[in-house]
């Protein structure tokens, strides 16, 4: 899908309007402008929301939402418009959200010359949808080798604009919403056409997100490239007909303790036909959440393996407490049974302590996960939905080309975390 087929004459001018505005050698991936490179943005955990900013909007942080289709962000008056008759007008609109209504004016293909587009964005944290025109705004990040930020980018980005109450349920101080799907108007889709990098993005919870393939280097005694490596150890990702954006991923069992749990047969499954089931990833959920038929099972396995560790009354919504002073801290966390998640390849995905449990209170760890109930009649309701705190301190790469996703295991490992990027501007 090419972003450049639009016959709009909005983006020359914004590219030169950028260009007159920009000091020079500001601009990457233009004609004659420096060559192009991925780009690194910090990401912030908002404390309350337990969401995940990037300050990519000239400084004002988008959450992060991995099934998203979108960027959308309130518009200033006299903000840009895109024709409807645009084909961008009509990508734009071909994910509309099913709890949406159509508002009915700006639609995709109207030959009337005066019609702006009207695209439909989805705040992912509440539910809650909205209605805007589909206009152009200018991100900004860094340039970067992997390893430092190395000279400010701007490009301009197609966005959805939303009213200001769709900011609802988003950390203060959100400007809108970054959605980091497979869809041609994601973040990643965008900054791939814009920028001529990879369609590719390295996602490392919370700390830093590159955009573009290339190296990923984390500050340890001695530095580690990380991403080399992990692009050896890919898993496909798998695509839900009813949710094209988002990133499934085959998980063929569970094991605690190196003990496969009893979970009934095909319950990872993902039913393509009724777009349910499947194991899906999240920035927008905390906790790895499970359908009831393989949370039971799990948090059986988990508690007989634990059986030894004094307990804590369950604080909700957490169903299985300890008594903190009981475990050992190792590098990966608690010291507790290992949870082992069996990817495709033979590739298993590790969750130590630091992801299985949380620290509830001074005294108090609990089970990390959550029951879903029974949702598999629900529209879309994945089996599991994987969380960021089990994503967290691990180093996601996602490739949109070939459809894949590479992830490292608890960083704590390898002695470093997400946080230890290096953020002091290198030379290029
Ligand atoms: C580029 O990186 C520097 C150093 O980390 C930072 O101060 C600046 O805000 C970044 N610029 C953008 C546009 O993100």
């Amino acid at each position: 899908m090419s972003l450049h087929g639009s016959s709009s004459p909005v983006l020359p001018l914004l590219v030169f309007s950028l260009l007159l505005l920009s000091p020079p050698g500001t601009l990457a991936g233009g004609d004659g402008g420096p060559p192009s490179k991925p780009i690194v943005t910090p990401i912030s955990k908002d404390g309350s929301t337990s969401l995940y900013t990037i300050p990519v909007k000239g400084g004002a942080p988008l959450v992060l939402d991995l099934a998203g289709p979108l960027v959308w962000s309130p518009c200033q008056p006299g903000h840009r418009t895109v024709p409807c008759k645009s084909s961008v007008c009509t990508v734009a609109n071909r994910n509309h959200p099913a709890s949406c209504a159509s508002t009915g004016a700006g639609q995709p293909g109207s030959p009337d010359p005066s019609c702006a587009c009207t695209a439909y964005p989805y705040n992912p944290a509440s539910g809650q949808c909205g209605s805007g025109d589909l206009t152009r705004t200018p991100l900004s990040a860094n340039g970067t080798d992997g390893r430092n930020p190395l000279f400010p980018v701007s490009f301009p980005a197609y966005a959805s604009c939303a009213p200001d109450g769709l900011l609802a349920s988003l950390p203060s101080g959100a400007a809108g919403v970054a959605g980091l799907s497979r869809q041609p108007l994601s973040l990643p889709s965008q900054v791939a056409s814009r920028l001529k990098v990879a369609k590719q993005f390295a996602l490392c919870l919370p700390g830093v997100a590159i955009f573009g393939g290339g190296p990923f280097e984390l500050q340890a005694a001695p530095p580690m490239e990380l991403a080399e490596g992990l692009r050896e150890k890919v898993v496909p990702l798998l695509v839900n007909p009813k949710n094209k954006g988002a990133y499934y991923i085959r998980v063929h069992g569970v094991a605690v303790n190196q003990a496969q749990v009893p979970v009934p047969a095909g319950a990872f499954d993902l039913d393509r036909r009724q777009g349910t089931g499947g194991v899906v990833l999240s920035t927008v959920t905390r906790y790895t959440t499970l359908r009831s038929d393989i949370f039971s099972p799990l948090i059986n396995a988990f508690d007989a393996a634990t059986s030894g560790i004094p307990r804590r009354k369950p604080m909700p919504p957490y169903d299985l407490c300890y008594e903190a002073s009981a475990f050992v801290s190792t590098r990966v966390g608690p010291g507790v049974a290992n949870i082992d998640l069996m990817l495709d390849g033979g590739r298993t995905w590790t969750l130590p302590g630091a992801s299985s449990l949380v620290q509830v209170d001074e005294r108090t760890l609990c089970f990390a996960f959550q029951n879903m109930g029974f949702g598999a009649t629900v529209t879309n309701s994945p089996a599991v939905i994987i969380g960021t705190h089990q994503m967290e301190d691990n180093l996601v790469l996602f490739d949109l080309e070939k459809g894949t996703v590479g992830i490292s295991g608890l960083l704590l490992g390898l002695r470093t975390t997400c946080s230890n990027f290096n953020f002091a501007m290198g030379s290029s």
